[in-house]
């Protein structure tokens, strides 16, 4: 079977289809799957660049989702035939937080999904939302599931919220559909104001240029009549913390989820403690919040924004597309 690997010293140069033994039979408690589609995020492009260094051969991507070809024994959740898809961290089933490293995350720590067939335990994949075909179902695995987790989850979003998301990339245009299904008002930045119209026309409620106004804290505050927003979901990081701290409301939740402008940077502690806002670090979520969201999605009918889609040959091109950051939302990879 083919995968995709990546080779040492890591440049998307270095990406290359490899022929790799078959999985075989799945094993009792374990389900065969044919992959199908994946989709991309800052993480995977981290890996293919170098930035987060990972092993000689490794096979990125921690996206994947596919038909279940066969099952093992024991295997009751799911039957051939079934749509499946993976999950960012295979070991974390429900409960609390019990990860913070990749060690065990696909596409990093161990083999990733941008092959072929895999052999893994079950309890690696949940069902996919119903309609949704290999690629859609895959943005789920991180920046769906990310979105879900910080607004529903941990921020306990209900209607007639504020919610505040920055950029136009995976995790943030997910938010802004999960964020109007629940009911609330959206504010949502970008440094394109092409991008501004296509989120109003996603159901943004309120858009500002971050280039253009770079004070965009206050201004999103002003936005709701001085009060802030109740939810921020921060994926900028040092460079963006700041602004979103201004924009919070007092006893607003931040979830601090994006190093997009980098990892470690100044916090202004005393204007966070005026605000009695909540900053809350998070990664991705358990597998049975993927369930839960999963059913969220059933129910919903919402399909996630794809923005373009590549053939599993051309990743190296699909990373690119991603560092050149005109897309809006996700960026596909099929086979
Ligand atoms: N903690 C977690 O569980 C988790 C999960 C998923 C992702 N993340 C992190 O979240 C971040 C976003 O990930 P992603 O996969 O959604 O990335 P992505 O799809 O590559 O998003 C890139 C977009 O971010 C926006 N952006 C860049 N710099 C910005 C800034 N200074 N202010 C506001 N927006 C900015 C740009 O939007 P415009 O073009 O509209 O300006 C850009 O197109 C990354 O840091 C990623 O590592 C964390």
């Amino acid at each position: 079977m083919r995968a995709m690997v990546l080779r040492s010293p890591t440049g998307l140069d270095r990406l290359a289809l490899e022929e790799r033994p078959d999985p075989g039979v799945p094993g009792a408690g374990e389900i065969r799957v044919s992959l199908h589609g994946s989709s991309l995020n800052f993480h995977d492009l981290g890996v293919a660049t170098g930035r987060m260094p990972t092993a000689d051969g490794r096979i990125p991507l921690a996206d994947g989702a596919g038909v279940v070809d066969a099952v093992g024994a024991g295997v009751t959740e799911f039957r051939p035939g079934d749509g499946v898809v993976s999950c960012f961290f295979p070991d974390w089933q429900d409960g609390p937080p019990t990860v913070g490293d990749f060690r065990r995350t696909p596409g990093d720590g161990i083999d990733g999904f941008a092959q072929e067939h895999v052999v893994l335990p079950a309890s690696a994949f949940t069902l996919v939302p119903r309609g949704y075909d290999a690629v859609e179902a895959a943005t789920i695995t991180t920046a769906g599931l990310t979105a879900w987790r910080a607004l529903v989850v941990d921020g306990k979003l209900k209607a007639g919220d504020t919610v505040l998301l920055l950029g136009t990339g995976g995790v943030s245009i997910w938010a802004l559909q999960i964020a109007k299904l629940m009911g609330a008002t959206v504010a949502i930045t970008s440094s394109s104001n092409e991008k501004l119209e296509r989120a109003r026309d996603l159901g943004a409620d309120h858009v500002l240029n971050y280039r253009e106004q770079p004070e965009w804290g206050r201004a999103i505050s002003d936005w709701t009549g001085g009060r802030g927003v109740d939810h921020v979901i921060e994926v900028g990081g040092p460079g963006t913390l700041a602004q979103s701290i201004a924009a919070v409301r007092v006893g607003g939740h931040i979830s601090l989820i994006g190093v997009l402008t980098g990892s470690a940077g100044e916090v202004p502690t005393a204007a966070l403690m005026a605000k009695q806002a909540r900053l809350q670090g998070l990664i991705v979520g358990s597998r049975r919040e993927q369930q839960d969201f999963v059913r969220a999605l059933d129910a919903s009918g919402i399909r996630p924004v794809v923005d373009r889609r590549f053939p599993l040959a051309k990743l190296a091109d699909a990373f690119r597309f991603e560092m050149d950051a005109t897309h809006f939302g996700k960026i596909g990879v099929e086979w």
